[in-house]
């Protein structure tokens, strides 16, 4: 990645363009968050609906003060201990913050990449910027340049810089006055949140759901199934298996293994890059994913599986 094309991706930012950029956590499509026009070329190139609000990514903490209504000492300590890093918090927002950022809600999503390459975009583009995964709406996220290419080439630019080192979204959280809870689960998980603040287990109603967190999302273009006692009985001839522990690999037509060590994080690294490669693959017909044990990063894994799976399962 050479700084002039974070430069270029920048001045594009600047004149209202629409520039695709890594993060950690996959590639986001991103705009001046200040610039309403900018925004809406967001939604209108991911075909995403109205109703669902962007995140605002920030650089330093100076940025995120102008995005608040009021400060909360809580989300100092929140950022001291995640920040930059795969966790976004919902919080009033200040008026500075275009309506359409936040589908008219009071509120606006934040987080600071743990990422040069989007950091110092954000830097030099001297503007918070907003931006959803770089995907179209429902599709698989990316977590490399050629996968934004793949559904997004109409974007003004697209900063490669590898493949991204988390590879699912980030947790999404929002505060109570009881404390914190959970709207999206990633990477950094409740366990780890409760060390900071205490989790408000108080049953979501219905103004905190996020409003993006549909039943199907990250939805492959062919069959995709997560492996279960029954349909492991399924022909496997024209199947591809996304392996976890190995154990269902034989008879598979083709395995992606996603660990190599049964570790969870890799699952979450690797997971939306096995899903591109065995929709691009014509000999794949159908699509296993081998589901891993709830608890922890597992969480956020089975959100995804379950949600790829929702338009597949009969
Ligand atoms: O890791 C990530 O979070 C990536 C990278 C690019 O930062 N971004 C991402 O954005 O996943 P997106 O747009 O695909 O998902 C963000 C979700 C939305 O679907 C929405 O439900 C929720 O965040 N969200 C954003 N602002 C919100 C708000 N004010 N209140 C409730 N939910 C909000
Ligand atoms: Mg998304």
């Amino acid at each position: 990645m050479s700084s002039s094309n974070i430069d270029k991706a920048a001045q594009l930012i600047k004149d209202g363009k629409v520039v695709a950029f890594p993060t950690e956590t996959v590639y986001g499509l991103g705009a001046n968050a200040l610039n309403p026009e900018a925004v809406a070329k967001i939604f209108e190139l991911k075909e995403r609906p109205s109703f669902d609000p962007l995140i605002v990514h920030i650089a330093d903490l100076a940025q995120l003060k102008t995005l608040l209504k009021e400060q909360d000492i809580r989300v100092n300590k929140l950022a001291d201990k995640f920040w930059p890093g795969p966790l976004t918090i919902i919080l009033p927002k200040s008026e500075l913050v275009p309506d359409i950022v936040t589908s008219g809600l009071p509120t606006v999503g934040v987080r600071m990449p743990a990422n040069d390459v989007a950091l110092e975009l954000i830097r030099i583009s001297e503007c918070p910027i907003a931006a959803p995964s770089a995907n179209k709406f429902g599709r698989i996220s990316p977590t490399k340049a050629e996968h934004v290419k793949k559904q997004l080439a109409e974007a003004d630019y697209i900063l490669d810089a590898g493949k991204t080192t988390v590879g699912i979204e980030s947790t999404i959280i929002k505060l109570t006055t009881k404390g914190f809870k959970i709207l999206r689960n990633g990477v950094i998980t409740k366990d780890d949140l409760e060390k900071v603040i205490p989790f408000d287990g108080t049953s979501i109603d219905q103004d905190l759901a996020a409003p993006g967190m549909l039943n199907s999302h990250y939805s492959p273009k062919k069959s995709f199934l997560i492996v279960n006692s029954n349909n492991l009985k399924l022909d496997k001839s024209k199947a591809a298996l996304i392996s976890f522990s190995g154990q269902f690999d034989k008879n598979f037509k083709k395995v992606i293994s996603v660990s190599k060590t049964n570790d969870p994080k890799e699952y979450a690294v690797n997971i939306f890059e096995a899903m591109h490669t065995l929709e691009d693959d014509d000999e794949v017909q159908i699509i296993f994913a081998e589901p891993v044990v709830e608890e922890g990063i597992g969480i956020a894994i089975m959100e995804k599986l379950r949600k790829a799976e929702f338009n597949w399962k009969k």
